[in-house]
């Protein structure tokens, strides 16, 4: 039976693990021990909008394990346009053994998981971000240790990331934190869900409109763009709804004085965040970036069911 990643749930109680497994699989690459378990295999990577860290990272990672990867430009297959999503599943599941997918509609990211026979990894959809918050949880890993009772502070948007980070944080029993502004905060479901996974784990989920209430005494504090691929219509609008949520150092100063900064990237510097918290040694954001490709590569063999 193959394993997708579409939400980060779908890692459920093995996430702890995975992340355990990156860090591990780091550590053998630095040290130039790394296995090759993807030997003549080949990823398929499919993008319907841009990308620098999430192409670069699953393509360098899996040539690291021994296999290939085959970008497929965002103007190549056209899902659903040139043809449909099934056939798209079902053509491509011939010729590749893993499909990575990064996709507008998250219907179309799980009807391409359901007609494919080859593993389909969530490159980011308009509602979650899975392997984003796995090289997250994995940097906070690093800097913090344990990560229960630990508080993540999450402003601005509610969006994709906060989705996936959320879910993924209260099943390590991290306290989450969110500042949105009223209009902007993440999807009622959710939350519900990620309410659901931390009344098992012991920890709690805090959205408030607040942006200094959300900051105050947490261990790291995260923020993303205003204005998400795909919300490029509702620019202005954002702009002026997200401006008091910018992590600046008299909000950063509100979390404790150990606190770390991270944002998934692209960041607008002079928007979201200033170039002083970007740029602060508080600030573990490429250690974040890097951390994509181990997570990922931890996630791919995990799901492979190689280690
Ligand atoms: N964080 C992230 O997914 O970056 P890219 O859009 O550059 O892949
Ligand atoms: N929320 C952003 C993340 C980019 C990596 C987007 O969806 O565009």
């Amino acid at each position: 039976m193959k394993r997708d990643l579409i939400s980060i749930e779908d890692l459920g109680d093995e996430l702890k693990e995975v992340i355990d497994l990156a860090i591990a699989m780091k550590g053998e690459t630095k040290d130039g021990m790394s296995m090759q378990p993807f030997k003549g295999k080949v990823l398929g990577m499919i993008f319907e909008k841009p990308s620098l860290r999430t192409r670069v990272s699953f393509e360098v990672g899996f040539t690291q394990m021994g296999g290939t990867a085959l970008y497929l430009s965002p103007n190549e297959i056209q899902i659903g346009k040139r043809e449909s999503v099934k056939d798209v599943a079902k053509v491509l599941s011939r010729f590749v053994d893993i499909i990575m997918y990064r996709a507008f509609r998250n219907e179309n990211m799980r009807e391409l998981a359901r007609y494919a026979e080859a593993p389909v990894i969530n490159g980011l959809d308009n509602v979650e971000h899975p392997c984003q918050a796995l090289a997250d949880l994995m940097t906070i890993s690093e800097i913090k240790g344990d990560l229960t009772g630990r508080k993540l502070c999450w402003i601005g948007d509610g969006n994709n990331v906060l989705n996936s980070l959320m879910l993924g944080a209260a099943r390590l029993g991290m306290d989450v934190s969110a500042g949105c502004p009223s209009n902007y905060w993440p999807d009622a479901e959710m939350v519900e869900r990620t309410k659901r996974i931390a009344a098992g784990s012991g920890s709690t989920l805090e959205i408030t409109d607040d942006p200094f209430a959300a900051a105050r005494d947490a261990d790291v504090i995260y923020t993303d763009t205003w204005v998400s691929m795909g919300d490029e219509a509702e620019k202005e609008q954002r702009l002026s709804a997200f401006r008091p949520y910018q992590v600046n150092m008299d909000l950063f100063s509100r979390a404790k004085p150990d606190a770390i900064f991270l944002h998934c990237l692209p960041a607008h510097r002079g928007e979201e965040v200033t170039n002083e918290v970007m740029d602060s040694e508080r600030s573990a954001i490429y250690q974040q970036a890097e951390n994509r490709m181990h997570a990922q590569k931890a996630a791919m063999v995990r799901i492979a069911g190689l280690r």
